[in-house]
């Protein structure tokens, strides 16, 4: 018997078709071509989530240096549901969660998400969000049209060499105005 394997790819020009298909199955919003050119420029911050060699999930995140921090934004990480609950989210975030730690210079990841997406809220909880804000009227187009701010605090490491958590900082309003803003330029929200 042959074991199903989970791996993770880059996003190149030759898949970004892929790419944008899944998201638009997946995800209620649109993405723009401003969102997929940056994409591509994103490095080990998109990827292709591939199970026993067929494209099933996706991963993009960009960096946010608003407020005096750098957190990672995590914009879209998502798979098909009749791939749900193998694990491949988890191999997903992992990747991500990895980049940040070796990387070692950011204060928090964090994500926006529709108030009633409880499976999504239930996963990031699981590797330890918290809601840490709630913006009424975020999306334009889908209802429910509130978010939830999910936000995981990191340690960073200090100019002492010591261990230091910044990440509630980040549920200041204007903070997610601003991330709202890049957002907007991506979507269609
Ligand atoms: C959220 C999402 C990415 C999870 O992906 P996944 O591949 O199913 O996740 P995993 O199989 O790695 O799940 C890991 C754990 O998270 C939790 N979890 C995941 N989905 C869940 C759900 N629907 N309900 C409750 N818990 C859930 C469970 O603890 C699960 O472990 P278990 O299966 O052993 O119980 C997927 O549901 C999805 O693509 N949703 C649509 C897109 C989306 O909303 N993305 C979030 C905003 S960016």
């Amino acid at each position: 018997m042959t074991r199903s394997s989970i791996e993770l790819g880059d996003v190149t020009p030759h898949n970004i078709k892929q790419l944008k298909k899944l998201n638009t199955v997946v995800f209620p919003v649109s993405y723009n071509d401003k969102f997929y050119v940056d994409v591509l420029e994103a490095g080990e911050l998109a990827k292709l989530a591939y199970y026993n060699d067929i494209v099933v999930g996706a991963v993009c995140c960009r960096i946010d240096t608003t407020e005096n921090q750098r957190r990672l934004y995590i914009m879209t990480l998502g798979c098909l549901s009749p791939y749900r609950r193998l694990g491949i989210g988890t191999v997903m975030f992992e990747h991500i969660l990895d980049y940040v730690k070796n990387d070692g210079n950011f204060d928090s990841i964090f994500l926006h998400v529709q108030v009633n997406n409880d499976g999504a809220i239930e996963f990031y909880k699981k590797f330890g969000f918290e809601i840490v804000d709630t913006k009424e009227h975020y999306y334009k187009r889908i209802e429910p049209a509130d978010a939830h701010v999910l936000q995981k605090a990191l340690g960073r490491i200090n100019s002492h060499g010591n261990i230091s958590l910044h990440g509630n900082l980040s549920s200041s309003s204007s903070t997610n105005m601003n991330s709202r803003s890049k957002t907007r330029q991506y979507t269609f929200v």
